[in-house]
Protein backbone atom coordinates (compact mmCIF):
# COMPACT_ATOMS: atom_id res chain seq x y z
CA UNK A 1 0.00 0.00 0.00
CA UNK A 2 1.16 3.25 -0.94
CA UNK A 3 0.44 6.51 0.49
CA UNK A 4 0.78 10.03 0.10
CA UNK A 5 0.54 12.96 2.50
CA UNK A 6 0.16 16.15 1.12
CA UNK A 7 0.42 20.11 2.11
CA UNK A 8 0.86 23.33 0.37
CA UNK A 9 4.27 23.66 0.48
CA UNK A 10 5.29 20.11 1.66
CA UNK A 11 8.25 21.60 3.95
CA UNK A 12 6.41 21.44 7.26
CA UNK A 13 3.18 19.45 7.54
CA UNK A 14 2.94 16.43 4.79
CA UNK A 15 7.10 16.12 5.58
CA UNK A 16 6.24 15.61 9.15
CA UNK A 17 2.90 13.30 8.69
CA UNK A 18 5.71 11.34 6.20
CA UNK A 19 8.19 11.02 9.27
CA UNK A 20 5.55 9.87 12.08
CA UNK A 21 3.72 7.64 9.41
CA UNK A 22 7.03 5.43 8.68
CA UNK A 23 7.70 5.83 12.71
CA UNK A 24 4.68 4.03 13.28
CA UNK A 25 5.03 1.30 10.35
CA UNK A 26 8.56 0.76 11.60
CA UNK A 27 7.13 0.06 15.17
CA UNK A 28 4.60 -2.27 13.66
CA UNK A 29 6.50 -4.51 11.47
CA UNK A 30 5.04 -3.32 8.43
CA UNK A 31 7.97 -1.37 6.14
CA UNK A 32 7.34 -4.14 3.58
CA UNK A 33 3.61 -3.68 3.44
CA UNK A 34 3.46 0.54 3.26
CA UNK A 35 5.43 2.79 1.94
CA UNK A 36 5.18 6.81 2.36
CA UNK A 37 5.74 9.95 0.42
CA UNK A 38 4.86 13.41 0.36
CA UNK A 39 4.39 16.42 -1.69
CA UNK A 40 2.77 19.73 -2.27
CA UNK A 41 -0.21 21.53 -4.11
CA UNK A 42 2.42 24.37 -4.70
CA UNK A 43 6.15 24.17 -6.24
CA UNK A 44 7.40 27.28 -3.79
CA UNK A 45 10.06 25.07 -2.39
CA UNK A 46 10.52 22.16 -4.59
CA UNK A 47 13.90 20.96 -4.35
CA UNK A 48 14.27 22.09 -0.32
CA UNK A 49 14.60 19.84 2.49
CA UNK A 50 11.95 20.47 5.38
CA UNK A 51 11.61 23.89 7.20
CA UNK A 52 14.49 23.58 10.13
CA UNK A 53 12.08 24.25 12.97
CA UNK A 54 9.91 21.10 11.43
CA UNK A 55 13.11 18.97 11.20
CA UNK A 56 14.43 20.06 14.57
CA UNK A 57 11.30 19.50 16.61
CA UNK A 58 10.52 16.35 14.71
CA UNK A 59 13.94 15.11 16.03
CA UNK A 60 13.35 15.92 19.55
CA UNK A 61 10.64 13.64 19.66
CA UNK A 62 12.87 10.65 17.70
CA UNK A 63 10.92 11.31 13.89
CA UNK A 64 13.73 11.95 11.10
CA UNK A 65 12.17 14.18 8.88
CA UNK A 66 14.29 13.64 5.53
CA UNK A 67 12.01 14.41 2.47
CA UNK A 68 12.80 17.10 -0.01
CA UNK A 69 9.60 19.33 -1.47
CA UNK A 70 8.22 18.11 -4.62
CA UNK A 71 4.87 18.85 -5.86
CA UNK A 72 2.18 16.76 -6.25
CA UNK A 73 1.17 15.58 -9.74
CA UNK A 74 -1.51 13.98 -11.72
CA UNK A 75 0.54 11.05 -12.21
CA UNK A 76 0.34 10.61 -8.29
CA UNK A 77 -3.51 9.73 -8.56
CA UNK A 78 -2.22 6.53 -10.06
CA UNK A 79 0.93 5.94 -7.89
CA UNK A 80 -0.78 5.83 -4.86
CA UNK A 81 -3.64 3.74 -2.99
CA UNK A 82 -4.59 6.78 -0.79
CA UNK A 83 -3.78 10.94 -0.90
CA UNK A 84 -3.85 12.36 2.96
CA UNK A 85 -4.31 16.10 2.69
CA UNK A 86 -3.71 18.60 5.49
CA UNK A 87 -6.52 20.60 5.25
CA UNK A 88 -9.43 22.07 2.61
CA UNK A 89 -7.85 24.19 0.47
CA UNK A 90 -5.39 21.48 0.13
CA UNK A 91 -7.94 18.63 0.06
CA UNK A 92 -9.64 21.26 -2.76
CA UNK A 93 -6.44 21.36 -5.12
CA UNK A 94 -5.75 17.77 -5.35
CA UNK A 95 -9.61 17.04 -5.62
CA UNK A 96 -9.53 19.53 -8.69
CA UNK A 97 -7.07 17.54 -10.27
CA UNK A 98 -8.67 14.48 -10.05
CA UNK A 99 -9.94 13.17 -13.69
CA UNK A 100 -11.88 10.14 -12.61
CA UNK A 101 -14.17 8.84 -9.39
CA UNK A 102 -11.34 6.12 -8.61
CA UNK A 103 -8.83 8.80 -7.73
CA UNK A 104 -11.09 10.95 -6.03
CA UNK A 105 -12.26 8.15 -3.73
CA UNK A 106 -8.03 7.90 -2.91
CA UNK A 107 -8.48 11.38 -1.41
CA UNK A 108 -8.64 11.47 2.53
CA UNK A 109 -8.52 14.61 5.29
CA UNK A 110 -6.34 14.07 7.80
CA UNK A 111 -8.21 15.83 10.46
CA UNK A 112 -11.02 13.37 9.92
CA UNK A 113 -8.41 11.37 11.79
CA UNK A 114 -7.96 13.52 14.80
CA UNK A 115 -9.74 11.79 17.76
CA UNK A 116 -8.21 13.11 20.59
CA UNK A 117 -7.59 16.76 19.57
CA UNK A 118 -10.96 18.67 18.68
CA UNK A 119 -9.14 19.58 15.35
CA UNK A 120 -10.68 18.82 11.99
CA UNK A 121 -7.27 19.92 10.21
CA UNK A 122 -3.69 20.44 10.25
CA UNK A 123 -3.05 23.96 11.04
CA UNK A 124 -0.38 26.06 8.87
CA UNK A 125 2.22 26.33 10.81
CA UNK A 126 4.67 28.31 7.76
CA UNK A 127 5.92 32.28 9.67
CA UNK A 128 4.53 30.59 12.62
CA UNK A 129 6.62 30.19 16.08
CA UNK A 130 7.89 27.08 16.98
CA UNK A 131 4.83 26.24 19.04
CA UNK A 132 2.35 26.01 16.16
CA UNK A 133 5.25 23.25 14.89
CA UNK A 134 5.00 20.89 18.05
CA UNK A 135 1.13 21.56 17.64
CA UNK A 136 1.14 20.54 14.04
CA UNK A 137 3.10 17.17 15.32
CA UNK A 138 1.02 16.34 18.08
CA UNK A 139 -1.94 16.51 15.75
CA UNK A 140 -0.52 14.39 13.52
CA UNK A 141 1.08 12.01 16.05
CA UNK A 142 -2.94 11.61 16.68
CA UNK A 143 -3.88 11.12 12.98
CA UNK A 144 -1.69 8.83 11.76
CA UNK A 145 -2.52 6.64 14.47
CA UNK A 146 -6.22 6.68 13.75
CA UNK A 147 -5.25 7.04 9.97
CA UNK A 148 -2.81 3.46 10.37
CA UNK A 149 -5.98 1.67 11.80
CA UNK A 150 -8.38 3.00 9.76
CA UNK A 151 -6.16 1.56 6.55
CA UNK A 152 -5.38 -1.40 8.02
CA UNK A 153 -9.03 -2.65 7.96
CA UNK A 154 -9.96 -1.26 4.97
CA UNK A 155 -7.03 -2.71 2.95
CA UNK A 156 -7.42 -5.93 5.41
CA UNK A 157 -3.68 -5.59 6.53
P1 LIG B 1 3.31 23.37 4.57
O1 LIG B 1 3.58 24.87 5.07
O2 LIG B 1 2.18 23.46 3.55
O3 LIG B 1 2.87 22.66 5.81
O4 LIG B 1 4.60 22.87 3.99
C1 LIG B 1 3.80 25.92 4.16
C2 LIG B 1 5.05 26.08 3.60
C3 LIG B 1 5.28 27.12 2.73
C4 LIG B 1 4.26 28.01 2.41
C5 LIG B 1 3.00 27.84 2.98
C6 LIG B 1 2.77 26.79 3.85
N1 LIG B 1 4.50 29.11 1.54
O5 LIG B 1 3.58 29.90 1.30
O6 LIG B 1 5.64 29.24 1.03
Amino acid sequence: MKLLFVCLGNICRSPAAEAIMNNLIEERDLTEKIICDSAGTSSYHSGQPAHPIMREQAKLKGYNVTSISRSFEIADFNEFDWIITMDQSNYEDVISMAKTKKHRKKVLKMGNFCKTKNQDFIPDPYQEGTQSFTNVISLLEDSCSHLLKFLLKKEEI
